[in-house]
């Protein structure tokens, strides 16, 4: 980039990122609360909505609520790019929205591009800059729902019953934020529209943290899942029921957690219950039932399910997986065509500030990963690819997320050089 990209890079990013971080952000935590068809979600989409309508890009909903914006006519074989701006609870601010706000950042420096070779895009493939819907699962428990339900690979009427905590389903909800959900399914329009997806994120490991490069090439996703578990008991007195009377459910749930730790650990790999619903849950009463989700992941899905099958065993609990995500490789000619181009626009961090930056990187990390995307999802039907920002502390689905202004930067450059190679046409400079 010369400097007069750079400036409009950075202007462009300053004034996306400032308009879109006091949304769904919660006082008390600083965290983020966007989930899906909240009054928090239909906000951000709003932002989506005003950042296209800025470019000139026509926005349409697809049947399962993502967003797409284009960059030219909707044609087949489009490239794609984009995210999501849905969180966890008190999630930070870039898991997501760092891939949507350097998408749209990235059509600017094209167009700009484009302005000072006099408009020449001729021969240029349409690109699309996406918002997919529910990501993160965190309202009604299956991750990654506007690309599972795109691709086929959720089935509509399960996804309509799937209920949040106070026992409303996505399909009421769907249409109180006025969105039709019988119309959800497999839509083979729009995947015929996407050639080739690639999606920017934060790093959720501080693998690049000791690196001298801003920017990683996405090698994988280790496969993963949630399962739920009930434990039932029986709700009593807790000042006049004696220990040995009881039948306490916690206690089953305490063991279980500590054994999914050793199994974790016996394996390599990952096992975490980060969500818990204790009934009647009041101070003096021993609790009738505990049900509580276990996420568990590893390096391949033979030892996911050895992990699960010996927490569960263990357990006594009632197990039911609710979603499943096998392993990904992403498209390795796909993933050799990113790596040369990144390549040649990331320059390596200089060691001190005032360290001349040496010409160009000759290679960029290739990072596995263990967090699950949209793209793990697209990767079974197109080219699909991913770059990693860096997170210098690696801490993710937290507040305290974070990535310097100067790396998101470099990821924009990164990634509209991405756009610029697989969409091809003149202005390449
Ligand atoms: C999404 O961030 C996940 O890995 O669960
Ligand atoms: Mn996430
Ligand atoms: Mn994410």
């Amino acid at each position: 980039m010369d400097s007069d990209q750079t400036a409009l890079v950075g202007r462009s990013f300053d004034s996306l990122w400032d308009s879109l971080l006091p949304i769904g952000r919660d006082p008390r935590t600083g965290g983020y609360r966007r989930f899906a068809w909240s009054a928090a979600d239909r906000e951000a989409k709003e932002w989506f909505h005003q950042a296209a309508a800025a470019r000139g890009m026509p926005v349409e909903v697809d049947r399962n609520g993502n967003l797409w914006a284009w960059w030219g006519d909707p044609r087949p074989g489009s490239v794609v790019t984009g995210s999501h701006l849905d969180s966890v609870p008190d999630g930070g601010p870039f898991d997501g929205p760092l891939g949507v706000v350097s998408a749209f950042c990235a059509i600017d420096l094209l167009t700009a591009r484009d302005t000072s070779t006099s408009g020449e895009s001729g021969g240029r493939r349409s690109i699309a800059v996406v918002s997919f819907t529910d990501e993160e699962g965190a309202r009604f428990g299956v991750a990654c729902v506007g690309s599972r339900l795109l691709t086929g690979v959720l089935d509509p009427s399960q996804a309509r019953r799937l209920t949040d905590a106070d026992g409303i389903t996505l399909a009421d909800a769907m249409r109180s934020a006025g969105h039709d959900p019988d119309r959800l399914g497999r839509d083979d329009e729009a995947l015929s529209r996407t050639g080739a997806f690639v999606e920017l994120h934060i790093e959720q490991g501080r693998a690049l943290a000791d690196l001298d490069s801003a920017v990683a090439i996405g090698q994988g996703i280790w496969p993963h899942g949630r399962w739920r578990f009930d434990f039932t008991g029986r709700a009593d007195h807790a000042g006049t029921t004696k220990l040995a009377d009881r039948h306490d459910p916690t206690l089953a749930y305490a063991r279980t957690i500590l054994d999914a730790r050793r199994h974790a650990e016996r394996l390599g790999a990952l096992a975490t219950f980060g969500k818990v619903v204790v009934e009647p849950n009041g101070t003096n009463a021993i609790p009738s039932s505990v049900r509580a989700w276990l996420d568990a992941r590893a390096r391949e899905d033979a030892t996911v399910e050895e992990l699960v099958s010996a927490i569960a065993t263990a357990s006594g609990a009632a197990v039911d997986r609710e979603s499943w995500s096998p392993e990904v490789e992403f498209d390795p000619s796909l993933r050799t065509r990113l790596a040369e181009v990144v390549a040649a626009v990331i320059q390596p961090t200089p060691d001190s500030p005032e360290a001349a930056p040496s010409p160009r990187r000759s290679t960029v990390p290739i990072l596995g990963t263990g967090a699950g995307h949209d793209a793990g999802i697209l990767a079974a039907k197109m080219p699909t690819g991913m770059l990693f920002v860096r997170n210098p502390t690696g801490v993710s689905h937290s507040p305290r997320e974070h990535a310097d202004r100067a790396d998101c930067l470099s990821g924009v450059a990164a990634l509209a050089a991405v756009l610029q190679d697989l969409a091809g046409g003149r202005g390449n400079d």
